[in-house]
């Protein structure tokens, strides 16, 4: 079936096709988002901005699969996930998507190693390639010396850094975090954004919300929301590159 793939560079990784969101407030409807249409390709790294309540949760909700929208089409790798039911949506996500929070959502007892394991518990791993694993991406996020720290023994981003290595350790095909700078001082956001660059260089496509422009630039394209709908769609011209920001 390889033959297929011929001459075809451009993998639509995920594909929204007149996707909209509504939610109801009691009498009122909400429509979150209305009508997006927007391809990501396998490798891009692309920024998703807006003011507060344009849509930018709702949307990385549904890339996600957190939450289902109420009308359009979803593919992941060609797949329509659109339509699928609370089970199927837990299995793309624990396959194919890794998450990073602005809170960073650890859990405080489990030591850094412990909390990167995690879905591989879930996923149903061996204790010993758990833990290899694990260990594989502290590595690669530079905290190979605190795999035995607790949350609280850690600084917010090096708390992220383990975040980011949780993300990471079932090999996702996309990573998604919103906001996930939100909580940090300048120098931590470089450094994260250092290793989103470094992780996108290797091939990991990575999705990313945020309200600063300095942080958008780090990315590829930026795409903007405003009242649940896109309103420019870019590539980045000039972009920061991580080392050279951090001097
Ligand atoms: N669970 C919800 N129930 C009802 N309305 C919601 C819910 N989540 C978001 N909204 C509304 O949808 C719109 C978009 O919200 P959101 O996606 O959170 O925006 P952003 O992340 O850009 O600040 C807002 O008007 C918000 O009030
Ligand atoms: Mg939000």
């Amino acid at each position: 079936m390889d033959y297929l793939l011929n001459g075809s560079d451009n993998v639509a990784l995920l594909s929204l096709e007149n996707i909209c969101k509504k939610y109801n407030q009691g009498e009122l409807a909400v429509m979150a988002l209305k009508d997006i249409n927007l391809t990501i390709e396998k490798g891009e790294f692309v920024a998703i901005m807006g003011t507060s309540g344009s849509g930018k949760s709702t949307m990385m909700n549904i890339l996600g699969c957190l939450d289902r929208p109420t009308d359009g089409h979803y593919f992941i790798e060609n797949e329509d996930v659109a339509g699928f039911n609370e089970n199927r949506l837990a299995d793309i996500r624990n396959r194919k998507i890794g998450f990073v929070f602005q809170s960073f959502n650890l859990l405080p007892k489990l030591s850094s190693v412990e909390n990167v394991e995690l879905p591989m518990v879930y996923a149903g791993a061996a204790r010993k390639r758990r833990r290899e694993k694990a260990v594989e991406a502290l590595t690669k996020v530079g905290l190979e010396k605190r795999i035995h720290h607790k949350p609280n023994e850690l600084s917010g981003g090096q708390r992220q850094r383990v975040a980011i290595a949780r993300a990471l350790v079932n090999d996702p095909s996309i990573l998604m975090a919103d906001e996930p700078t939100g909580n940090l001082d300048t120098k931590s956001t470089y450094e994260i954004m250092d290793i989103f660059q470094k992780l996108n260089d290797e091939g990991v496509t990575v999705v990313m919300v945020t309200h600063e422009p300095d942080v958008a630039q780090f990315t590829k394209r930026i795409v903007v929301f405003k009242d649940g709908s896109i309103i420019s769609d870019s590539p980045v011209e000039n972009r920061t590159i991580g080392e050279a920001a951090a001097v």
